[in-house]
């Protein structure tokens, strides 16, 4: 019976040294344009080099070293600009997330003598904004664009009317030719946020905001009321 209990306490230390069960996936759930972190539920240890990986084909995504404590992070275009990771506890955060960082991470924790793995379900939820507004009155979609992107568009309606651009590269702005958007909207070149003024019934519909190609997030606005 001592002897029982004394290997049933065992099992208990090794799975609290490893990672319980290996074919564990733990949900996470995140709304796109937002970001998250992946939390490895360490601390890291002085020799332990903690290595993310993402999809099917474990395309590398951030690592840090063992002792030196060096972090390294993904120049792929799709985490480029895109990652952190704590150096403490080798934690992973995605900001700006879109759809297509929806799927598997998986988490490798590796020392002098034993290996772990931990694996994360990403799921990225699309958000549309809902943006009343009284006709006649301006509006503006906010968002938090920060950093120094690429190229960043608005579009609009059913047919992707381009709305605006700003080309972070070359450092210019362009806006739509289309008659109902002409000389009416502008563009906040620190966060990209776009600003329509006089609006008129014709603005109504879904405005989405895409990095490098990538949408951002969506808004639905909705021009209501009588212009006076
Ligand atoms: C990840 O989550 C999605 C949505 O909940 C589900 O359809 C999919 O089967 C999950 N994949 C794995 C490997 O658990
Ligand atoms: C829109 O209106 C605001 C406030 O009246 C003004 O500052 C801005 O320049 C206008 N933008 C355009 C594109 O006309
Ligand atoms: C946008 O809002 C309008 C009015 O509330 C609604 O009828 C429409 O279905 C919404 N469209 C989308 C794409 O959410």
């Amino acid at each position: 019976m001592r002897i029982i209990i004394f290997l049933g306490l065992f099992s208990l230390i090794v799975n609290g040294v490893g990672f319980g069960d290996p074919d564990e996936v733990k949900s996470v759930s995140v709304t796109e344009g937002h970001s998250v972190t992946l939390h490895t539920d360490v601390v890291k240890q002085r020799d332990e080099k903690i290595v993310w990986y993402y999809g099917s084909e474990n395309t590398f995504v951030a690592r840090i070293n063992g002792k030196a404590s060096s972090t390294m992070l993904s120049d792929d275009e799709m985490f480029r600009d895109r990652v952190k990771m704590n150096d403490q506890t080798g934690d992973l955060t995605i900001t700006h997330i879109t759809s297509q960082h929806s799927g598997l991470y998986t988490l490798k924790i590796s020392s002098n003598n034993k290996v772990s793995y931990k694996r994360f379900n990403v799921t990225v939820h699309s958000e549309v904004k809902s943006v009343p507004v009284r006709e006649g009155h301006s509006v503006i979609l906010y968002t938090h664009v920060l950093e120094e992107r690429d190229l960043i568009e608005w579009h609009y309606g059913p047919d992707n009317t381009l709305v605006a651009t700003i080309d972070g590269k070359a450092n210019s702005f362009m806006f739509s030719d289309d008659e109902r958007f002409r000389g009416r909207v502008k563009m906040d070149d620190q966060t990209g946020a776009l600003m329509i003024n006089d609006t008129r019934s014709h603005h109504s519909g879904l405005y989405k905001i895409s990095i490098n190609n990538r949408v951002y997030k969506r808004f639905n606005v909705t021009v209501s009321g009588e212009y006076l």
